[in-house]
């Protein structure tokens, strides 16, 4: 049985990987619920409520096996209005928990959840693979926080020889995520949907992104925890398959039986890359790792749990600082 540390534990992604690792694991999920909620989380799994500044100094107590670090100030668009809180959660706060994790003696792997947004070069062919020259010039205070999150990651690799992996998620979707202004496009939408209101199309609708259903995330999540001799690697995890934002809203649409169509709006001014998508190769020839749930099984399930939790995502919303919560497409 591992003792594991999942920062980021009551968020999207750190939730589905707390209650699936917590079935055969002593699982600590650290979060100061900025953009996590603590109902997300099963019983199994014990919380703590803390800053990941603070790390040090919460009680957490010593021999952890696995960190996953997945706490961040999140994403693209809250770093551009908030740069400051970016640097401090993301580069900051990844320093602490990577001097935390250091100082257990018990450590066997330290998992780092970067973003495929962040590093890869926008010359490189589709779909992305992890040796393509990565880039300088980035869109938002996010991606070069993540990428800076990587590089320190290769810092304590190389230095103190820590057991690091990092991960470059693509876009992650899936039950657990909240909507909010600053989430994803498929719970916004799919919120929206539900609410009958027009789905805004920021671009021409056929800009395309990699969406990689949650569970498969953390199938690749627990693969490079537990797979060994990878210490130092990074992997994409992503599908390979491009969808078209239009086609995204149009299929949520009929799932919800929402009427009010689509709308086009101006793209967002950072927002520079037309179309993504991750080779996922060396995760399936190193750890075993191949995403399973395809886009309509995804969206059913994800429009199933909104259905299920439409009280505890309603109630979530007004828990959220007016600047965050979702406001009328
Ligand atoms: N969702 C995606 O598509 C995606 C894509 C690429 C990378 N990632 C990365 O994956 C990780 C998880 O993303 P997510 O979608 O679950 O986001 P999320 O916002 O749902 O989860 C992040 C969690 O970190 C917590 N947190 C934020 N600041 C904190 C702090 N200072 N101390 C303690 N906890 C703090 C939040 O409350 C939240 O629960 C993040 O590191 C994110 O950058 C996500």
């Amino acid at each position: 049985m591992a003792k594991i540390l999942v920062t980021g534990g009551a968020g999207a992604i750190g939730s589905n990987l707390c209650n699936t690792l917590a079935r055969d694991h002593e699982v600590v999920a650290l979060d100061n619920l900025s953009s996590g909620y603590r109902w997300l989380l099963d019983e199994k799994v014990k919380f703590v409520e803390g800053d990941i500044d603070h790390v040090h100094d919460l009680g957490l107590g010593d021999g952890f096996t696995h960190v996953f670090h997945l706490a961040a100030f999140f994403a693209n668009q809250n770093s551009v209005d908030h740069p400051f809180e970016d640097l401090r959660v993301n580069i900051r706060g990844t320093l602490a928990v990577l001097e935390f994790a250091h100082r257990s003696r018990a450590l066997e792997r330290f998992v780092f959840a970067s973003a495929g947004c962040s590093v890869y070069d926008k010359k490189n062919p589709l779909p992305l693979k992890e040796e393509y020259p990565i880039t300088l010039l980035h869109d938002t205070p996010y991606q070069i926080s993540k990428m800076t999150g990587e590089m320190y990651c290769n810092w304590f690799n190389a230095y103190y020889g820590m057991p690091t992996v990092a991960f470059r998620f693509f876009n992650s979707y899936g039950p657990g995520e909240v909507p909010g202004r600053y989430r994803n496009v498929i719970p916004n939408f799919i919120w929206w949907a539900m609410h009958g209101q027009t789905l805004p199309i920021t671009g021409s609708g056929h800009e395309t992104r990699d969406f990689i259903f949650v569970e498969d995330l953390v199938q690749g999540l627990t693969l490079g925890a537990f797979t060994p001799n990878i210490s130092g690697e990074v992997f994409n995890l992503g599908t390979s398959v491009q969808t078209e934002v239009i086609d995204l809203a149009s299929r949520i649409n009929a799932l919800t039986g929402n009427a009010a169509g689509v709308e086009y709006k101006p793209k967002r001014d950072w927002d520079k890359s037309d179309k993504k998508a991750a080779d996922f190769g060396k995760a399936h020839k190193m750890l075993g790792f191949e995403p399973k749930t395809q886009i309509p099984e995804g969206l059913a399930r994800v429009h199933e749990w909104f259905v299920k939790h439409r009280g505890q995502i309603e109630e979530s919303q007004s828990l959220l600082a007016p600047e965050q919560r979702l406001v009328r497409a």
